[in-house]
């Protein structure tokens, strides 16, 4: 048990429990994914469904499996991260179809097996994965996030706060090359989504289009929540969790003030069940929840938590439990009758089959939570920092 979070938990055992039940589920699951010439995303009558290799969730099972390695120390969850992390090179060759997500896809899975065993194929994805996402970076400020994805479509001005999440593959960069262009490129856009995307009370737009021309704010689009101006979960949560890493890699005190104020609003939006909705300003029926930002926000309060002094850190502690065992208790399903768990997770509020369904970061985030409660994670959206041997510079 983490000798952090521990105290904060009324029930010691849950977190062990929760282990040995991941365990459990994870050995079914990647038995269903070995079966399957894809990697899995979410699941459909019981089975996972087919998922193209550039989809952006694609390095969260690896990661996934990288936690199971680090709690129980089988060579299971290792091969099969290392099987994935290899298939992933055919995304990396279809570079021209990756968007912004080069964090999300190597970052913690690949930079996980580079810290852990100084693996060179490893250090080269991910560093190829952070040119690639440096080279979205727009001079008026922010990072692009899409690609045109028909000829109709021009989205060079776009960027969403999801990118938050990002940022900590171009701090690695810098912090093992010593290059600082990485990281002033991360701060210039964490900067841009301080001012144009947290509103005053903690709440956050999903999209601002910029004009790629002159960086002039255009619009803020509703993207996946309920419409503009509304507070879609899960970028609320992308925002949390984004900047307190932004804070963790560069001790900028702006970015802990932001975390906080937009973990104030979060909380104060959940805090009646626990159970966040999709959208915190969707219209009362349909009870829409994604299980998702709430895994992702825990995570963030968790290392909120950390990152502040005790007397103003427990609060966020306390919350982010209070958030993981409501999710747990309502939507996880421990069973066989599908290899996922969590089963309340939302793509997009006007997305009508993407309700309620499974989404495999809903499990990863979740896991790495476990992992925190029983000190047995790594960070790995800073995989070298100090603490895990071997910080900063590549050897
Ligand atoms: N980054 C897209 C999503 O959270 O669904």
């Amino acid at each position: 048990m983490s000798d952090f979070f521990g105290k904060y938990l009324h029930n010691l055992s849950w977190a062990s429990e929760m282990k040995e039940k991941l365990d459990r589920k994870m050995r079914f699951c990647v038995a269903e994914a070995r079966k399957a010439d894809f990697i899995p995303y979410t699941t459909e009558n019981g089975k996972f469904k087919p998922n193209f290799i550039n989809w952006w969730t694609n390095g969260f099972w690896p990661a996934m499996m990288w936690q199971m390695f680090r709690m129980t120390g089988d060579s299971l969850y290792r091969e099969e991260a290392v099987r994935t992390e290899k298939m992933l090179d055919e995304a990396l060759r279809n570079f021209k179809k990756l968007d912004h997500d080069m964090g999300f896809l190597w970052l913690i899975q690949s930079g996980v097996h580079y810290q852990l065993e100084k693996n060179e194929d490893s250090y080269d994805r991910v560093f190829f994965a952070a040119n690639m996402l440096a080279g979205r970076f727009n001079p008026n400020g922010f990072i692009r996030a899409w690609n045109d994805w028909d000829p109709s479509m021009d989205r060079a001005g776009w960027a969403i706060v999801d990118c938050m999440m990002n940022l900590p593959l171009l701090y690695w960069a810098t912090e093992m090359t010593g290059d600082p262009r990485y990281r002033l490129i991360a701060m210039t856009h964490a900067d841009t989504t301080m001012k144009y995307f947290v509103r005053p009370d903690g709440s956050c737009n999903h999209i601002v289009i910029f004009d790629p021309e002159t960086g002039e704010f255009l619009d803020n689009p509703g993207g996946q929540g309920f419409v503009s101006g509304s507070s879609w979960s899960r970028g609320q949560s992308w925002a949390l969790y984004g900047f307190v890493l932004s804070f963790l890699h560069t001790g900028k005190k702006e970015y802990l003030e932001t975390a906080k104020k937009v973990a104030n609003y979060f909380i104060s939006q959940c805090a009646d069940d626990w159970l966040p909705r999709c959208d915190f300003r969707q219209p009362a029926e349909p009870v829409l929840r994604d299980n998702v930002a709430g895994n992702v926000a825990a995570c963030g309060l968790m290392e909120l938590a950390r990152a502040l002094p005790e007397e103003e850190g427990a609060g966020y502690a306390r919350a982010a439990i209070r958030i993981l065992t409501a999710q747990e208790a309502d939507a996880a399903d421990w069973t066989e009758k599908v290899p996922a768990i969590f089963t309340k997770c939302t793509s997009a509020y006007h997305d009508l089959s993407g309700r309620h369904i499974t989404m495999n970061y809903g499990d990863y985030f979740f896991t790495e939570a476990v992992g925190k409660l029983l000190g047995e994670e790594l960070l790995f959206w800073y995989p070298n920092r100090e603490e895990n041997g071997n910080g900063g510079k590549k050897e």
